[in-house]
């Protein structure tokens, strides 16, 4: 591997620095038209929200503003990131989560619909303020994930209102006067099963049809999250998007119709499968060891792109220039953690002090995710559309961190 769109990846290391994640300005929005033709094929009043968790840097979400999609926030912060990147009230969504009074209060000002995550949640709402329109995020009592950490609905989820008790969290939003109605579910993330969003959907449908038509209200929209998947290995197959938007649409427009739901609108909030396969993360081998095993060391670690200590996550490695596979290696990062291991026993070409050694599918839960675990500074961001580059985020500096410690004789 040597290119990133058009891009040599050697001059993007040697101008930017490593470790670096660059990002396929195309690539995302290829993804996206891909997803939004889809749907437009088979249910054209479907919205799409990315998901700012998977990437939130303000220059990302600026290319989804200029395509129309719309942003999906689970924090303040990634509310302020969206308005920085120029979108409109009504084009953010809020999801949170154990969501305090300060967050619903930001939300309330500053986003157009709200996903509530329990019937508490409305009652902090309400102490705030009332929204025109009001939605929870249901479990509905099944969920999968590509991990159990991204599995987020079933009896261990932290997520959402259990759907039995839906109709406590309506009732009190009608009793409140409100009169205009979401509903929502996100029920695991880096799903590549269509029949599984069939089968999800279909469940929500129903729940929402006995909840609705007993309460006499119908839903404006219908929010099924995202969960949209990518292949991390070989082995895998890509998500079939067509058949997954006509089983999903098929299902949303025959239950529509038995609950006399009319065409709402259908949400979703896709983060993975727009940004993950344009995102790679490229360090530089720092050292070689044979121990008991043979390890190459990179520039990079846990505190880069924890996904891989984290739950186990693959992600396809290359080194620049190099495509004869040679040696089975361990490819560690610097961190003083044995979790801090990117692949065991993964075949590489022969690996040499100063090689590039490049992560693919890094896009999404990449840097949203590092940290300054050991006091390692985080990396820079780079957008690359055809041969051109451009930094996105500086490289973080010593002076950032100590910048927050007050001087000792202020303590
Ligand atoms: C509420 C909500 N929406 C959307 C997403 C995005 O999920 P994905 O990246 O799998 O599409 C998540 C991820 O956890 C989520 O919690």
């Amino acid at each position: 591997m040597t290119k990133i769109s058009n891009l040599d990846i050697k001059l993007i290391a040697e101008k930017y620095g490593t470790p670096v994640y660059v990002y396929d300005k195309q690539r995302i929005i290829s993804n996206y038209k891909n997803l939004r033709n889809t749907f437009d094929k088979y249910y054209p009043n479907t919205k799409i929200h990315y998901s700012v968790k998977a990437n939130s840097n303000p220059h990302i979400l600026k290319i989804f503003n200029e395509i129309n999609a719309g942003t999906d926030c689970s924090s303040p912060m990634e509310v302020l990131l969206s308005q920085k990147a120029g979108f409109s009230k009504e084009n953010i969504l809020y999801t949170g989560n154990y969501e305090s009074y300060t967050d619903l209060e930001f939300a309330l000002n500053n986003v157009g619909r709200i996903n509530l995550d329990d019937i508490n949640s409305f009652d902090r709402l309400l102490k705030v303020g009332k929204p025109d329109i009001i939605s929870f995020r249901l479990n509905p009592g099944i969920g999968r994930g590509g991990f159990e950490g991204i599995t987020t609905a079933g009896s261990d989820a932290k997520f959402g209102v259990p759907y039995e008790k839906a109709i406590i969290a309506y009732q009190k939003a009608i009793d409140a006067g409100i009169k205009r109605f979401g509903i929502h579910m996100m029920t695991g993330s880096n799903n590549l099963e269509p029949y599984y969003f069939a089968e999800i959907v279909e469940k929500l449908m129903m729940i929402a049809g006995n909840l609705f038509n007993k309460l006499e209200i119908v839903p404006e929209y219908i929010d099924i999250g995202g969960g949209f998947g990518i292949p991390y290995e070989d082995d895998e197959d890509p998500l079939n998007i067509d058949l997954t938007a006509k089983l999903i649409s098929e299902v949303f427009i025959e239950k529509s119709a038995k609950y006399h739901f009319g065409t709402p609108q259908l949400l979703l909030e896709p983060g993975r499968f727009l940004v993950a396969d344009a995102g790679y993360l490229i360090s530089k081998v720092v050292g070689l060891k044979n121990s008991y095993k043979t390890f190459v060391g990179i520039d990079s670690g846990m505190s880069t792109l924890i996904r891989p200590a984290l739950y186990g996550a693959k992600h396809r490695s290359y080194i620049y220039g190099k495509d004869k596979l040679h040696q089975n290696v361990n490819i560690c990062g610097q961190i003083c953690e044995n979790s801090d291991i990117f692949a065991k026993n993964t075949f590489l070409p022969e690996a040499e002090e100063g090689d590039l050694l490049i992560f693919r599918d890094a896009g999404a839960y990449g840097y949203v995710m590092a940290s300054n675990y050991n006091n390692r500074p985080r990396p820079a961001e780079v957008l690359v559309d055809g041969e051109d580059a451009k930094l996105i985020r500086f490289r973080e500096q010593p002076e950032d961190l100590m910048k927050l410690i007050p001087e000792f004789e202020n303590l």
